[in-house]
């Protein structure tokens, strides 16, 4: 099996090393771009195989019991990652990773409307594409988010930290301090009215929300005395004991400047507990922080050169801690810093989500098929509406998405049929071509996604007798373009000639 490895494995060859016959069409494209794409060739689950080893478990995230996923899974014939012990849908990573080489300009921005598990974002980072995918459902971007920090990025960024700044001189947070003292005022905000300034990163952002949250936008909101809902009567944190502390408050006295150095932020000059009691360097008073950040070891040694240096020193901090850092940040200020480390998730309704994603090389979605698997009890899950609601906000969303992407360039959904209570197909597949067409794009590609067979076989006779209803095995991939399909070729080419 031929593995995947990390970024600098570019371009597969999935003839190569396989028991297959040599085929020159395939070793150009990495597949075959006829318009019948088989799941069930040796190469392509050989290839499956080789992603689902680095460790993508996209079914993580999703509830299999408390929804009816076993009726989706049964009626698309699909198996999980794992063979067939799990019900739940698991997008392809095949098929992702083809749509991406064959659609998108090399280092594009992605976007997808329906994000669900991990596959499409971190099979765009491993090949080197941006990732911006929306999804309502928090529990399923903490998941992807875990894996993603598992899969994507082990290597370290070297910073600098401004030793003379880690050297002022702070009380530290005992807790008698905050009762008597300070009242820990480091988690109100001077300037916002709300009374507080609360970043929560959508990794932590359900795990904030069972704790018993309310997240508006990124931003946990307060009391109506202005005050964090996580803050005692006597100014303690009561998450603090818990281990439950949002990344944001834990990293909060420090923050990375635009030359990326380390620094204490300014704000926490203004608080009581500067250059007050015990004053201690602030490197030893939040070697939490610091060790959040950084890791054990490498805070020990920021702390011996501080100990006995004045100048700047370079240490590595884990990419994701950069990025999270960076994305906290990015959420409070205006002069946003353009860092994409990590495939980004963002949670929410893709209606709302989509005006503020980048501008898009291409689309990449796999939406709900109606109400077939019912993703959650979310009012806004497009999967809890009647058909005609389902209709009406899918078109708005693919409105919002086609309103994203740059002229000359494509946009795929994966979609697949389903039936109405009457056993009669919706005709989903052209309703979503006729989305697109009215947003001005035009139909470029069809092809048939052909899936694996499953139980069908075993299904097959009663059903058919029954109801002269056939085995669906496939789905359809569509692919619009937005302007000039030759044109929107030409980018690709031209990036790959680079
Ligand atoms: C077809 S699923 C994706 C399944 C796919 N096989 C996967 O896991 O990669 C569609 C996703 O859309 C999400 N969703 C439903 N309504 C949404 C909305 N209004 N905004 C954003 N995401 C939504 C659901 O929670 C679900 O995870
Ligand atoms: S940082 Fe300062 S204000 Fe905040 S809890 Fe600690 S001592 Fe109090
Ligand atoms: S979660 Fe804790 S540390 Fe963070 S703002 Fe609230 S009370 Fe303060």
């Amino acid at each position: 099996m031929k593995k995947i490895k990390k970024k600098e494995e570019r371009v597969f060859d999935f003839a190569k090393g396989m028991n297959i016959p040599k085929n020159i069409i395939r070793e150009r494209f990495d597949a075959i771009p006829f318009s019948i794409l088989n799941t069930r060739e040796g190469f392509w689950q050989e290839r499956k195989q080789a992603w689902i080893s680095i460790g993508i478990e996209s079914e993580v995230g999703r509830n299999s019991n408390a929804y009816n996923t076993k009726q989706w899974v049964n009626e698309h014939q699909i198996s999980g990652n794992k063979g067939q012990s799990t019900n739940i849908s698991v997008f392809d990573p095949v098929l992702t990773e083809l749509m991406y080489k064959w659609f998108c300009p090399p280092q594009g921005q992605i976007i997808d409307p329906f994000a669900g598990g991990s596959v499409r974002g971190i099979v765009a980072h491993m090949l080197d594409y941006k990732y911006w995918g929306c999804e309502l459902r928090s529990e399923q971007i903490q998941a992807n988010y875990e894996q993603a920090k598992d899969i994507c990025q082990q290597e370290n960024i070297p910073i600098k930290i401004s030793t003379a700044s880690l050297k002022q001189l702070f009380n530290g947070c005992e807790p008698k301090y905050i009762k008597n003292v300070c009242h820990g005022r480091c988690c109100e905000s001077s300037t916002m009215s709300e009374g507080t300034l609360i970043t929560i990163h959508p990794f932590e952002e359900n795990k904030i929300r069972q704790m018993g949250g309310n997240i508006i936008n990124g931003l946990l909101q307060p009391t109506e005395n202005k005050k964090c809902k996580f803050k005692n009567i006597k100014n303690l944190c009561i998450l603090h004991s818990k281990g439950g502390k949002p990344f944001g408050c834990v990293a909060s006295p420090f923050t990375l400047n635009n030359n990326d150095t380390l620094i204490i932020r300014n704000r926490y000059r203004l608080l009581k507990c500067y250059n007050n009691g015990n004053k201690q360097p602030a490197y030893k008073v939040f070697m939490k922080s610091l060790e959040l950040l950084f890791g054990i070891n490498e805070t020990a040694r920021i702390i011996k050169h501080i100990e006995y240096c004045n100048d700047d020193i370079i240490v590595q901090i884990p990419a994701i801690n950069y990025q999270i850092l960076i994305d906290n940040d990015n959420r409070k200020h205006d002069n946003k810093r353009d860092v994409v480390l990590f495939p980004q998730w963002i949670i929410g309704d893709a209606l709302d989500e989509l005006e503020n994603a980048p501008n898009a090389d291409f689309i990449f979605s796999c939406p709900p098929y109606g109400d077939l698997e019912v993703y959650s009890d979310d009012p806004r899950d497009l999967s809890n509406m009647e058909y005609h609601t389902f209709i009406a906000a899918y078109k708005r969303i693919i409105l919002r998405a086609c309103k994203k992407l740059k002229n000359n360039r494509f946009a795929c959904f994966i979609v697949g049929d389903f039936r109405d209570k009457n056993g009669n197909y919706r005709d989903f597949i052209s309703h979503t071509k006729n989305a697109f067409i009215e947003q001005g794009l035009h139909l470029y590609n069809e092809a048939i996604l052909i899936n694996a067979v499953g139980s069908l076989p075993i299904r097959i006779t009663k059903q058919f007798e029954a109801s002269r209803k056939i085995g669906k095995t496939h789905q359809n991939v569509l692919i619009f373009v937005k302007g000039d399909g030759k044109k929107a070729a030409q980018n690709i080419n031209e990036k790959n000639e680079l």
